[in-house]
């Protein structure tokens, strides 16, 4: 029984809006929306946050190559994700921008509160600066000869060729990718954060349950280094926010991302007066808030982040679960290895419930990578969506059509393997709450294959041919819907498309969590349509040939 309905709040890592959504952000935003699909089902009051992280160089030099405003640029890249998300089944609240007003108004009160409390410190850094397009350049737009091999066009972090490793400043001849100039140093007034200050309250909530095990003992290591400063300011050019009492000075969109997600959800409420920004992001809120996000972006979230909220004054996150890296094919993926799939090129060949099903088959509660082997995901879909799951009702329904006018029996058969099946629903729940999907969907395809086995045993397509089994058949063919629609309550989260399809054909409302404890008898359900087709080889090598596109 449901006891307490809670309060929830959930975000998944902001996008950049200066290019499409590949696979790689597909792995988390599915994850998330899987999760909150199934608190929802549990009756909870959760909210599914995210939206475009719009700020930074890349988005300012990005617009100026196609000739666009950042603007223009934002808001394209922006409204392309949302259909994405959409064909995807990832249903969020609100999928808002950081180039907002509202974003604007809590950066700029975030940072005068930590102003105000002496956590921001002015001094003066030298930078690399392009000559020629008068501008500060980032360590990614400066490529030189490697200092080991002396291999050209080396980007300042490792050697594509001997695999060397070194900074920016070690670089033979450097040059500006943006000019070809040859960087020179300059001098300029930066702020920073005082992160140290925060010291000890990091030390004890990295360590206070909010984090994966694996991720506080990372962050163990950057302790033992010690707590810097972290510059939050950069010079114009810059695409963002201007900081208070500066006309040439800009955040650096690291800060302002995050803030993105109380900026996305106070637009949602004021688009929505009954929910209450404050009761979630105050500083005693009794709501629960989870931050989802991919393992490069861990020093942002788990130290910087928790800082910045707890200064300002508002509430820090219940916990932030952390993912990894998707590979395909066990490589990386890359454009020039032909396994860079964007979220678009893979609809355009297979159902989205298809990737959700095989990544969710594939998610644990670590932050280890996941591989998505296409030829895997092809027998792994096929065998059990539509050779175990859909297969039950497929193979009962005809029955049901064809004999019983599409009604239930009055009685089920086998109470006690319907109750097997809904007891096992608990600890399904579970799995799911803990983000242990991978073990969920094991458990569910291991009950299909028992009610598989039980059709198997029954064998009613041999029981109709005599008179006398008429009732059994009925009988047969109504407990084995029954279990089908407990496998659907269970898998509804992972595929919310079949979900509804199903509840036409069982003609109910939609399936919530505790439906499963009560079977559905003596009601009249509709004909069975097709729920699942086979992935045909041939779709995965259009796949696989249109992965070397560029985005
Ligand atoms: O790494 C990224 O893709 C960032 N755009 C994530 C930002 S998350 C949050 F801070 F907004
Ligand atoms: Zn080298």
């Amino acid at each position: 029984m449901q006891t307490k309905i809670r309060d929830i709040l959930v975000t998944y890592a902001l996008p950049y809006a200066n290019g499409s959504l590949h696979l790689g952000h597909m792995v988390g935003l599915i994850q998330t929306d899987i999760w909150v699909r199934f608190l929802k089902m549990q009756g909870h009051r959760c909210f599914y946050i995210c939206g475009c992280d719009s700020h930074g160089t890349p988005i300012m030099i990005q617009a100026e190559k196609t000739q666009t405003t950042p603007e223009i640029l934002i808001q394209t890249i922006r409204t392309e994700h949302q259909h994405d998300l959409h064909d995807f089944l990832i249903h969020m609240e609100n999928y808002h921008t950081t180039h907002s007003p509202e974003n604007k108004t809590l950066v700029d009160a975030i940072f005068l509160s930590h102003q105000k409390k002496g956590n921001i410190n002015r001094r003066t850094i030298k930078q690399a600066y392009d000559p020629e397009k008068n501008m500060f350049l980032p360590d990614r737009y400066i490529k030189g000869e490697c200092p080991r091999c002396g291999a050209k066009d080396q980007y300042g972090d490792n050697c594509e060729v001997c695999g060397a490793t070194y900074t920016t400043t070690e670089l033979k001849n450097p040059y500006s990718t943006l000019s070809g100039a040859k960087p020179i140093e300059k001098e300029s007034e930066h702020y920073f954060f005082k992160l140290q200050n925060y010291t000890e309250f990091l030390k004890k909530w990295t360590h206070a349950g909010h984090l994966q095990a694996e991720v506080s003992n990372k962050l163990d290591e950057w302790f033992k280094s010690g707590l810097e400063e972290w510059d939050i300011s950069r010079d114009a050019p810059y695409f963002g926010f201007t900081i208070p009492g500066e006309t040439q000075k800009y955040f650096y969109v690291w800060l302002d991302a995050p803030v993105g997600y109380l900026a996305s959800f106070k637009n949602y409420c004021e688009k929505n007066p009954k929910v209450d920004f404050d009761f979630f992001w105050n500083k005693n809120s009794k709501a629960e808030l989870y931050h989802f996000i991919g393992k490069d972006i861990i020093y942002f979230h788990s130290l910087f982040w928790p800082a910045i909220l707890e200064g300002a004054d508002f509430r820090t996150p219940t916990a932030i679960f952390t993912h990894g890296f998707l590979t395909i094919d066990g490589q990386k993926m890359s454009k020039s290895r032909g396994t860079f799939i964007k979220a678009r090129t893979y609809l355009e060949q297979l159902s989205p419930e298809y990737l959700r099903y095989y990544i969710a088959s594939k998610l644990s509660d670590k932050i280890e990578d996941i591989d998505i082997n296409l030829d895997d995901f092809m027998l792994r879909v096929n065998a059990d969506l539509v050779g175990k799951f859909v297969n039950i009702a497929s193979r009962s329904a005809s029955f049901l059509q064809k004999y019983f006018d599409n009604t239930l029996s009055k009685h089920l058969p086998e109470p006690e393997l319907f109750k097997e099946f809904a007891l096992a629903g608990k600890d399904i729940a579970n799995k799911l709450e803990q983000r242990e999907f991978s073990q969920a969907v094991r458990q569910i395809m291991t009950l299909a294959d028992r009610a598989n086995q039980y059709i198997d045993e029954k064998k009613p397509w041999s029981a109709i041919k005599d008179p006398s089994q008429q009732k059994n058949v009925h009988e047969i063919c109504t407990m084995a819907i029954n279990l089908f629609r407990l496998l659907m309550i269970y898998l509804k989260p992972l595929l919310p498309a079949t979900a509804e399809k199903v509840e036409m054909f069982l003609n109910i409302a939609p399936l919530t969590w505790i439906d499963k404890d009560k079977p559905l008898l003596n009601h009249k359900i509709n004909t069975f349509q097709p729920l699942a087709m086979r992935i045909d080889k041939k779709q995965i090598d259009a796949l696989k040939s249109t992965t070397h596109e560029t985005t």
